[in-house]
């Protein structure tokens, strides 16, 4: 896929780097660049630049870089085109005509299209004579019809072609309805016939508002059937990277985010006032769900269901949430089995003042030790103490641990000063091994060097830094290119380089813009080694430098072309011929 040149230029000169990353990234400026939180990775220290002189943007911390078009591919999860396509319509620009986007795009916008007619479709027949067991379900767990309505929830008919043919009435294609999953094909005679029947249906919708998927859940609990049926992944569906309701809850005005399990708990949680409620769609919390959720909130409260699979899968969302830089308070189920029970149970008022007590994640964890162990005994209450001191030893602040540190203690009837040597002895472990590791990391410096993906490491360590600083090189100063014209990109050792140093140099003989934000076709882990090259080489660039670069990479060069068997042979024979003709 290829845009013209000309028109990535324009693009980048009118989507400046520090705008693009302003809309979802909070900068400070400080000296010639600008500082921020890392959108991509948890912290609390800003170690993620932008640099506007040169367009791009690099982070410290994780190393992730690139231009403003990786930086829409990243943070939105898009593919190199539709990057592309987003920056265009910011800027207000007409994206040149091309085929094959042309044709993904518009398949992708065919699929959206679909699914809103099929949340149509199913939405209608919840109010139609064959949804009337459906209607009476929903009505009676408590769903009122405007419920239903701000939902989108529907009904899927008992029949095996009613949503093939609405769908085709409409003028969808056979290929088309494959293609969204809300159709399977039969094996034997490759008839089409609906995924989802006699199910009530909740759309899923993305916070862009398009209908992606549905999940479908059977009215009468039966264990032969599975209760949920959801969308399987396709082109427009990605269960990891969406979260259900978050349409709805990204508009709260309460300043959280509350994550649940069940589409069920998220909408009795919506219809009793918390609208902020979001549910993971099938599968326990992922890295990209905590990200997202990060995009909206600083603080999330996860309320799990009161079993042992909601408390284990609280345990893992824990770190997850943290690590996308995210404040975690839990809400322990009590007399109910879940939120929407709770509620319907005890109503929103109880449900506030349980909210309120809901604990940070340090006396969530505390209390979840506490009830692994029976303190009563001497062996046990030792274990508890140590685990406990273990946990306290990660808190930050100094006050925190002095307080939760006396909490234990007096659980555990020990003196408050002997646990404060145990958490410093926990603590003072803890450095250790981070020091460890950290020494580890620092022991091997040709490690550094080499790029994070093995798809792209180095072959030729020597080469390969010369091909590093001939690119840090001419996108410092672009004009050294007049000085690089015998030189190749097939000569440099590293494909990546290669290719980055031709699409330079042809831009310069082109008289384009040369940047490392206008380079095209690569992906988000070449871009950032790319910008991290940039960030690294801190040598002056000069015309010296650049020549002894150019001659290290055709020395290399020389020497891999021997080093093929038919090239040894030549060599061979040519070393032959010259010996013959002195003898
Ligand atoms: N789930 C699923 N497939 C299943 C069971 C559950 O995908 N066979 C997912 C659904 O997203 C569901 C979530 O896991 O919403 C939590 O399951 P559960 O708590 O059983 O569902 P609820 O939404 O609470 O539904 P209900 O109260 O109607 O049982
Ligand atoms: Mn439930």
């Amino acid at each position: 896929m290829a845009f013209p040149n000309a028109f990535i230029d324009e693009l980048i000169a009118r989507n400046p780097i520090e705008d693009v990353v302003g809309q979802y990234v909070s900068l400070k400026r400080s000296g010639g660049n600008l500082f921020g939180l890392c959108p991509f990775h948890g912290e609390k220290t800003a170690s993620f630049s932008v640099s506007p002189d040169k367009g791009i943007y690099y982070c410290f911390g994780c190393h992730k870089g690139g231009g403003a078009v990786n930086f829409m591919m990243e943070i939105e999860g898009l593919s190199y085109p539709d990057a592309v396509r987003a920056l265009a319509k910011r800027a207000g620009m007409e994206v040149p005509e091309d085929e094959q986007y042309q044709s993904r795009y518009r398949r992708q916008e065919r699929l959206w299209a679909l699914h809103k007619e099929a949340a149509r479709f199913f939405h209608s027949c919840l109010y139609a004579p064959v949804g009337k067991a459906a209607l009476d379900y929903a009505l009676g767990r408590g769903m009122p019809k405007s419920t239903l309505t701000t939902f989108g929830i529907g009904y899927a008919p008992d029949s095996w072609t009613a949503l093939v043919d609405a769908m085709r009435k409409k003028g969808y294609t056979d290929q088309e309805l494959k293609d969204s999953g809300l159709v399977t094909e039969s094996r034997k005679n490759g008839s089409l016939f609906d995924r989802f029947r006699d199910r009530l249906m909740f759309p899923i919708i993305d916070v862009r508002g398009n209908v992606i998927g549905f999940g479908g859940r059977i009215m009468k609990n039966d264990p032969g059937t599975a209760k949920y049926l959801n969308s399987p992944e396709t082109l427009i569906f990605n269960k990891r990277k969406n979260l259900f309701a978050l349409n709805l809850a990204k508009k709260s005005k309460l300043g959280y985010l509350i994550l649940v399990e069940g589409y069920m708990d998220a909408i009795a949680l919506h219809q009793y006032g918390f609208d902020c409620a979001v549910a993971s769609l099938g599968t326990a919390l992922t890295e990209d769900g905590a990200v997202l959720l990060s995009r909206y909130t600083d603080q999330v409260v996860l309320i799990y269901d009161g079993d042992q699979a909601g408390q284990n899968a609280t345990k893992r969302a824990i770190p997850i949430l943290e690590k996308a830089g995210l404040q975690v308070k839990v809400l322990q189920m009590r007399d109910a089995k879940d939120p929407d029970e709770y509620l319907k149970k005890f109503g929103a008022e109880r449900f506030r003042q349980l909210l309120e007590e809901s604990s940070n994640r340090v006396e969530y964890q505390l209390g979840a030790i506490y009830r692994k162990y029976d303190i009563g005994q001497d062996d046990q209450r030792v274990k508890y103490l140590q685990e406990c001191a273990d946990l306290i030893s990660t808190l930050p602040g100094a006050v925190q641990r002095e307080v939760y540190g006396g909490r234990v203690a007096e659980i555990a009837k020990i003196s408050a000063d002997a646990m404060k040597l145990e958490i410093s002895r926990a603590y003072k472990r803890r450095q250790y091994q981070n020091k460890k590791k950290q020494e580890k990391i620092d022991l091997s410096p040709q490690r550094t060097h080499q790029p994070r993906s093995r798809d792209i490491r180095y072959d030729n360590m020597r080469s390969a830094m010369a091909e590093e600083a001939v690119i840090a090189m001419v996108l410092k100063q672009p004009e050294l290119l007049e000085h690089t014209r015998k030189l190749e990109g097939e000569k440099f050792s590293s494909p990546l380089l290669g290719k980055v140093y031709t699409q330079l140099s042809q831009r310069y003989r082109q008289g384009l813009e040369v940047s490392a934000g206008v380079l095209a076709e690569l992906s988000g882990e070449e871009m950032s080694h790319i910008t991290g090259i940039c960030q690294r080489q801190q040598a002056a660039p000069s015309e010296e430098a650049l020549q002894d670069c150019i001659r290290t990479i055709e020395q290399e060069n020389d020497r891999g072309k021997v080093s093929s068997a038919e090239d040894l042979l030549a060599l061979r024979n040519k070393m032959k011929e010259s010996k013959g003709l002195k003898g």
